[in-house]
């Protein structure tokens, strides 16, 4: 069995930046509320004619991280996709990204996942790495949440704490034995309702949304009850983190940086005050961005590399929770 190593890392969010008081003047919300609940103080919103789509932006942070891994794109064999805001309801983004990027003819797969989308890309492309099967696996989470927001005051709980963006990870086999050492998936469709957008689906087509009309709860807007998605939030993260750790007969102490979904800066500090860890082992970056879902652990850990934050030999953990409900984390010997 082989191990997979993150060779290349990059980012890409759309230059324009939305801030909370930019946000007041489309809804009954004020950037005191904003920040005290959720630690957010601006996101970045594509803005029409910019050029920018989730496979665009995903794109160009895989360029970027194509670029820094010093490989082409011919060297890559796989491509998984991870977003919930695909620039089409089918095909996914990851075949576009293959044409776009001019690589051969390799597989591309899309991981819906939602917030846990990124952890869950990386699990399968070090499935494939692990067996022998490929040897470069570029994996994308990328988001376009400000298309599809309720922009008004009916869609406040929810439409402040998104944003757009693009993280991007070359994942390559490892010969020194340091790379992934294990990752940890799970999922409770159970609350499959508590953070969702219910249509246009199959289960909702767009005649019977437009028959309905429904004033209060429109189902083309994401809906989520937030805090029973906290709650739960700060659960799982604690759990799988555990697990992961458990796994690898590592203790809380060997954690050199935790890299959490960026879902609120309040369940980060949660999570990183019930582990003891210090300002400098948690990397947050969702003041800057809000929650750019499947984008949100790649564009962190991308920053943090790109801060010095991740050297070698360190021990950095993902985790991430979300949407489905699914959860997962990934322990990495850098
Ligand atoms: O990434 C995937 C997973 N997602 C998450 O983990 C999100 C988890 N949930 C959360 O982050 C929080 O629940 C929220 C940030 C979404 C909401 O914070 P909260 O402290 O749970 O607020 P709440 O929903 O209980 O609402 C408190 C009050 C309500 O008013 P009343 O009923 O007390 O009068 C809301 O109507 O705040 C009101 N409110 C707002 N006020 C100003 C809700 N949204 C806003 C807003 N601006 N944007």
């Amino acid at each position: 069995m082989y191990t997979s190593k993150i060779i290349g890392l990059g980012k890409y969010v759309p230059e324009n930046v939305v801030t909370n008081d930019d946000l007041a003047k489309l809804m009954d919300t004020n950037d005191a509320w904003i920040q005290e609940r959720t630690g957010i103080k601006e996101r970045r919103h594509i803005k029409k004619g910019d050029g920018n789509s989730t496979t665009i932006m995903g794109v160009k942070a895989a360029t970027i991280a194509l670029d820094r891994a010093k490989l082409l794109p011919d060297d890559i064999d796989m491509i998984v996709f991870a977003t919930l805001s695909p620039d089409m309801y089918f095909p996914g983004g990851g075949v576009e990204v293959q044409h776009l990027m001019g690589m051969r003819t390799i597989a591309a797969l899309d991981v819906r996942n939602q917030c846990s989308g990124f952890v869950y890309a990386l699990s399968v492309a070090d499935q494939f790495i692990k067996t022998g099967m490929y040897k470069n696996v570029l994996v994308i989470g990328s988001e376009n949440h400000s298309g599809g927001l309720d922009l008004s005051s009916r869609g406040r709980g929810v439409s402040v704490i998104f944003g757009d963006g693009a993280g991007a990870a070359i994942l390559s086999r490892s010969e020194d034995k340091t790379g992934i050492l294990s990752t940890h998936l799970h999922s409770e469709g159970e609350h499959k309702d508590q953070l969702a957008l219910q249509g246009p689906s199959t289960g909702y087509w767009v005649p019977e949304i437009i028959a309905d009309n429904p004033q209060e709860n429109i189902p083309y807007y994401p809906v989520m009850n937030g805090q029973f998605v906290f709650k739960h939030a700060i659960t799982r993260f604690a759990e799988v983190i555990n697990e992961g750790l458990e796994e690898n007969e590592l203790n809380v102490s060997d954690i050199d940086l935790l890299v959490p979904h960026q879902a609120n800066l309040r369940i980060s500090q949660m999570i990183q005050h019930k582990f003891k860890l210090t300002d400098d082992q948690v990397y947050n970056n969702i003041q800057r961005y809000g929650n750019t879902t499947a984008a949100s652990i790649p564009i962190a850990l991308t920053e943090a590399w790109e801060e010095g934050k991740v050297k070698d030999g360190d021990l950095v953990v993902l985790a991430a929770f979300g949407s489905g409900f699914t959860w997962g984390s990934v322990i990495i010997k850098w």
